[in-house]
Formats: C-alpha cells, sequence, structure tokens
C-alpha cells in the first residue's frame, strides 16, 4: 500500500512531544520570578499549532476575531455564536498553551448572571481554559461570580475597544487624574479574583506602576515594557495586516507579501499549464 500523507492538522512527524498544559498558577509563578512571556492572539486550527509550537504559553481568542476574521469595522458586532466554533478549533489544536476566550460585547455586561452563562458555554462548547472580559471595577462582581465557579478570568482595562462609543474613539487611557482610577480598577478586579489584568493602551509609567502594585500578571498592549506579558494580535505581528498599524505594533515578517506571491505564483503556473505536473496527476 502506497504511503498516505498525514491528515490535515495531525502532528507532524517531527513534532515536539507533549508538554505539560501553562495553568494560571504557572503565570502567577513566573511573575514572582521575574520571568516575562509573550501571548498572542489566535482564531484557526494551524496558527494556534504554530504559535502553541513555537512556546507561546497563552493564545486570547479575542473578540478581534470580529475585526480578523468576519471583517467587521469593530469589535462589537461579533456574537458568542460566531466565537465559540474558534475557541474550540484553538483549544483542539493546542497542546501546552492556555486558551482564553473573549466574552464578545452585550455578553457579559449585564448582570453576573448573564456573565456566568455566557462563560460556561465558552468553557464547555469551547473548551476554553479562561475567560477574559472588559471593564472596570463595575465588573468585579461578574470576575467574583465567575472565581467562585470555577472560571479563571482574565480582566481587560485601559482602552477597551467594546466601550469604543463611550471613550471617544481610540484614545490613551490613565492620563493624568486618571491613573489613580485605574489603579484602582486593577486592583478590585485582582480582589474579586482576576488571575491577570490586560492592559490596553495607557502609559508605560502607569502600566508599570499598577503591575507593581499587584501579585497577579499584567498584560500590556500598548502599555509599556514594565509589565508582566505582552500581546499582539497575530495579523499585526506577523504583517498579514497592511496599512497604517497603531504605534504599539511591531511587524516580525511579511506574510501578506508571502501569501499575495504564493498566489500570483500559482496563477502564473495554472495559466501558463505548468501546474498540475505529471508529479501533481494521477
Ligand atoms: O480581542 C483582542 O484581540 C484583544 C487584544 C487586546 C489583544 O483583546
Amino acid at each position: 500500500m502506497t504511503e498516505q500523507p498525514a491528515p490535515y492538522g495531525a502532528p507532524a512527524a517531527d513534532a515536539a512531544p507533549a508538554r505539560k498544559r501553562v495553568r494560571i498558577h504557572h503565570l502567577r509563578d513566573m511573575k514572582a520570578r521575574g520571568e516575562k512571556w509573550a501571548m498572542l492572539t489566535a482564531y484557526d486550527m494551524y496558527t494556534a499549532a504554530i504559535f502553541d509550537d513555537a512556546g507561546i504559553p497563552v493564545l486570547l481568542v479575542g473578540d478581534s476575531a470580529s475585526n480578523n476574521v468576519f471583517g467587521n469595522e469593530s469589535s462589537l458586532p461579533v456574537t458568542v455564536d460566531e466565537l465559540i466554533p474558534l475557541v474550540r478549533a484553538v483549544s483542539r489544536s493546542s497542546r501546552r498553551a492556555l486558551v482564553v476566550a473573549d466574552l464578545p460585547f452585550g455578553s457579559y455586561q449585564g448582570s453576573p448572571e448573564q456573565c456566568f452563562h455566557t462563560a460556561v458555554r465558552f468553557m464547555k462548547e469551547g473548551n476554553a481554559h479562561a475567560v477574559k472580559l472588559e471593564g472596570a471595577a463595575t465588573m468585579a462582581p461578574q470576575v467574583e461570580l465567575l472565581t467562585r465557579a470555577g472560571i479563571p478570568v482574565m480582566a481587560h482595562i485601559g482602552f477597551t475597544p467594546q466601550a469604543e462609543h463611550n471613550l471617544g474613539g481610540y484614545r490613551i487611557q490613565g492620563r493624568g487624574d486618571d491613573a489613580g482610577r485605574l489603579m484602582a480598577d486593577a486592583k478590585a478586579l485582582e480582589a474579586a479574583g482576576a488571575f491577570a489584568v490586560l492592559m490596553e493602551m495607557i502609559p508605560g509609567d502607569v502600566a508599570a506602576g499598577i503591575t507593581q502594585a499587584l501579585a497577579a500578571p499584567t498584560i500590556g498592549i500598548g502599555a509599556g515594557n514594565g509589565c508582566d506579558a505582552q500581546v499582539l494580535v497575530w495579523q499585526d505581528m506577523a504583517g498579514l495586516r497592511t496599512g497604517k498599524l497603531p504605534r504599539f505594533v511591531k511587524q516580525y515578517a511579511n506574510v501578506h507579501g508571502v501569501l499575495r506571491q504564493a498566489a500570483q505564483d500559482y496563477a502564473a503556473d495554472v495559466t501558463a499549464g505548468t501546474f498540475p505536473g505529471p508529479e501533481h496527476s494521477f
């Protein structure tokens, strides 16, 4: 019998041996040891497997899927039903990373009970290991109920994209007197049980102060170098997205260019009649 290639998604022959799953206490231990770590978004099987294999300890299935997968202009339209299959794909395809599911706009702000029911769907149907929610100290009751119920919660403060219209657009938060409010929010969310606090678009010195004040790890995006961890949307980090990028993005590759070239080369081969060749034909 001729040998068949492994089905799509099967571990490659040279895949690293299975490693222990990252747990929330590992992240706290890393903070205590002063070890920084990187988090990335992932929304599908291949990127989850690649980032997991690269050693990224935390993968976020962000509601940024709204813009980066579904083509919406903001994170507001994406729904729980749209995100759950993406979370399931990412958790199925990662062997080590802690998979965090972002609760979308409108699915948790109403009450702690609404938040609980949404989070349970992500844990049961998506196999998430934790959830993330946006908001200030007013979200502490949500965080408290989920934590009591055994669901780890990552809090997201500073610029919170779901509140874009209330915040007057994409603006830096926590400048001047507002820094004290952010510190109070971070402490209240940690006291409610948040295992980590993500801080978006706030001054670096404010983020560094919050990082020092909390035992829980902080994760920055546009929050300077004084956080315990950093997160980027993978399409920004790998250069799939083009055009004007936020100042906090650094591009580590040009995936857009590579894919475009591959598509052009393939189309040229088809047009010239050189693909498929005899080696691709039965
Ligand atoms: O949804 C998302 O991608 C986020 C970012 C801050 C990473 O929340």
